[in-house]
């Protein structure tokens, strides 16, 4: 049977994979052929567990540089690839690690509690990370009272609701998840009247009151699986939709809006994964010093 141009790279992606003893990790957002090549695919709590416990020499992070930055750090011996070398989270640029220390001299008393979704500059300056899926335990798990949330305004105010101690969030946010609207969540309930809406911590305080469920990318796919409705409104990027169709075949879910697209996600391809594995670029590597100090704070979220 002749080989479509799909097929002959997924099969030199796999002879390279095993040549290089690589492993392939890749976001829930990210396109459906990448998804379906790779080791693992998860959220960004799962892809960093996974990338501290792996035994091979080379890991291809499929997703955007905070993520594979997290990898590099955890596995400072290891050569981490980023296929998408431009793939970039712009909420990470929305805080930099002179702002942190301008936070922390105006509140001394404060911990500092970081999304993962910064930069290698700014977990170095921050007491312990979060990822959307255990951010509510992070803040619970310390001593301080006063917590300085940065940079995911949306996903501080959303811990907030379930905390004693005082939020302060940064004001950054995510230009997809920010974009969704009270309007679209009325208007999906209309068009799917028996349907559950499952939205990500990132979306907007009015959003997250009407919708019935909020989690990680991951913990929205383990509720289509599990929860007690047939049909589900997805209020995340749309790439989510290919792993919750694929494994949840008897299952209907319909994204909250199809304008919820990561540029940044979409920028990684099975062409671009073939060429990272046979130049071995590009590659993330971090100072040795911010590494130590980010590798404190990601470690303490570990640990949680
Ligand atoms: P998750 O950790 O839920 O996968 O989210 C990552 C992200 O970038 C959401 O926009
Ligand atoms: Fe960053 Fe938003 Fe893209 Fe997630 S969806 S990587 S938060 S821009």
């Amino acid at each position: 049977m002749e080989q479509t141009g799909t097929d002959s790279i997924v099969a030199h992606i796999r002879a390279l994979k095993e040549e290089r003893d690589a492993v392939i990790l890749a976001h829930n957002y990210q396109i459906p052929g990448v998804q379906d090549i790779a080791d693992f695919v998860g959220d960004s709590l799962e892809l960093s567990r996974v990338a501290a416990a792996q035994r091979v020499p080379v890991i291809v992070f499929c997703g955007v540089d905070f993520m594979a930055e997290t990898a590099a750090i955890l596995s400072p011996k290891k050569t981490v690839l980023l296929p998408a070398g431009d793939a970039c989270c712009p909420m990470a640029e929305m805080i930099t690690a002179g702002e942190v220390r301008l936070l922390r001299n105006r509140f001394p008393d404060a911990a500092v509690v970081c999304y993962v979704n910064t930069t290698a500059d700014v977990k170095a300056e921050s007491d312990i990370c979060c990822t959307s899926a255990n951010a509510v335990n992070v803040v619970e798990s310390l001593d301080a009272r006063q917590i300085l949330f940065i940079p995911d305004r949306n996903l501080g105010r959303y811990v907030a609701r379930f905390t004693k101690k005082e939020v302060l969030p940064w004001e950054g946010f995510c230009i997809v998840h920010d974009r969704f609207t009270a309007k679209e969540v009325t208007e999906a309930r209309r068009m799917h009247p028996g349907a559950e809406v499952l939205v990500h911590p990132e979306c907007r305080p009015e959003v997250i009151d009407l919708a019935d469920h909020v989690f990680s990318t991951s913990g929205i796919i383990r509720h289509v699986g599990t929860g007690p409705a047939r049909e589900y409104v997805i209020g995340t990027e749309v790439g989510i939709l290919h792993r919750i169709h694929k494994l949840y075949p008897d299952r209907a879910a319909y994204p909250l809006a199809r304008h919820a697209v990561c540029v940044n996600m979409k920028k990684t391809t099975l062409s671009t994964v073939l060429s990272s594995l046979e130049r071995m670029e590009p590659r993330i590597q971090v100072d040795t010093a911010i590494a130590a100090r980010a590798r404190t704070a990601i470690e303490r979220m570990l640990a949680v």
